[in-house]
């Protein structure tokens, strides 16, 4: 059984936003004026158990867990034993800041975690705190250490750039590639946070520009093969043992080989993560049989994912942080 949309793409991978808290404040996520807390309807770990066992029957074979930041919510390691249990689903991955990782990373890697993807936009600890409003680098770094001590492999590392911020920090980031087995991917800003316009226009950065930086410092990169429908398209420096990745939406959306839907913390399905469209969903959990329910909803949500989405800038009903990436 496959999930096929109306423009023919199957949809394998699932993206879980279990809370929209997040104990960092990044300026390109949210606005900082947001309510921070769980409200009542809430996914639960029944929920995401049904969520899973639905999607997995339509041959959705790839989760992951986004926020907010998922290890804020207590019950995560509920949540990723939900998903490894779940016969059919391959692939159990976090997108998480890493702060508090450590903390919690026995729970996790027990219930059955396989992956990490640690955002991290500045090695520079005035510029990460500065964006993270109050992040300690060194949290992130050791969080780094350890997931590939773990051998969460592959280890992914997402920096999204910023004209005037973060740019700078661009070969410095790269240079992680160089030693360790870590597959940084650079992500062109989207207009996801209400920024005034102008002010966005101006921080963007294209993956174009920055790939361009990055070989005036290290030499040409060297492709290295992905998967199709992987949004990364991915180079390494010449005898380095990770790869550095370019997730250029704005400049090059890759909507055509999109293989994903979402479901926010508050039980919609969300099929496009540049369009507002969402289907709430919440019934669905509330059916006698909840697993009958939302495969129907599902397929209703595929049946709605648009085409395309649009990354102009304009004023979203949902910002970023409620999404999760
Ligand atoms: N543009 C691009 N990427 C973003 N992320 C969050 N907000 C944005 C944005 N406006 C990314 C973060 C994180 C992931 C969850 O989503 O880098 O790694």
């Amino acid at each position: 059984m496959e999930l096929i949309d109306n423009y023919g793409r199957v949809l394998k991978d699932l993206r879980i936003s279990i809370t929209p808290r997040c104990n960092y404040h990044c300026f390109y996520c949210h606005p900082l004026n947001m309510e921070m807390s769980d409200p009542p309807g809430t996914v639960s770990v029944s929920d995401v158990r049904h969520f899973l066992a639905a999607a997995a029957s339509l041959g959705m074979d790839a989760v992951r867990f986004t926020g907010g930041e998922p290890l804020v919510r207590r019950e995560l390691p509920q949540m990723i034993e939900a998903a490894a249990s779940t016969p059919g689903v391959r692939d159990v991955a976090i997108t998480t800041n890493g702060s508090i990782f450590r903390q919690r990373h026995k729970e996790l890697v027990a219930a059955g975690l396989q992956r990490v993807n640690i955002s991290l936009d500045a090695l520079d600890p005035v510029i990460f705190r500065q964006i993270t409003r109050g992040g300690n680098v060194e949290d992130v770094l050791d969080a780094i250490d350890l997931s590939l001590e773990l051998g969460l492999h592959p280890v992914k590392l997402n920096a999204v750039v910023i004209g005037g911020v973060n740019d700078g920090e661009v070969p410095a980031l790269t240079a992680m590639s160089l030693e360790r087995p870590l597959h940084v991917r650079f992500i062109e800003y989207m207009h996801l946070n209400n920024a005034p316009f102008d002010e966005y226009r101006r921080q963007f950065v294209s993956g174009a520009e920055t790939r361009r930086r990055i070989e005036e410092r290290f030499g040409p990169l060297e492709p290295v093969e992905t998967h199709p429908s992987s949004p990364a398209r991915v180079w390494k420096i010449a005898g380095s043992q990770g790869t550095i990745g370019f997730i250029n939406s704005v400049s090059e959306p890759f909507c055509s080989h999109c293989s994903r839907l979402r479901l926010t913390s508050d039980k919609k399905i969300r099929p496009c993560l540049l369009t507002d469209l969402e289907l709430d969903i919440a019934w669905a959990f509330e059916a006698d049989d909840p697993v009958v329910a939302l495969k129907q909803a599902l397929q209703t949500a595929a049946g709605r994912k648009p085409e395309k989405g649009s990354t102009l800038p304009t004023l979203r009903q949902r910002v970023m942080l409620g999404i999760g990436g």
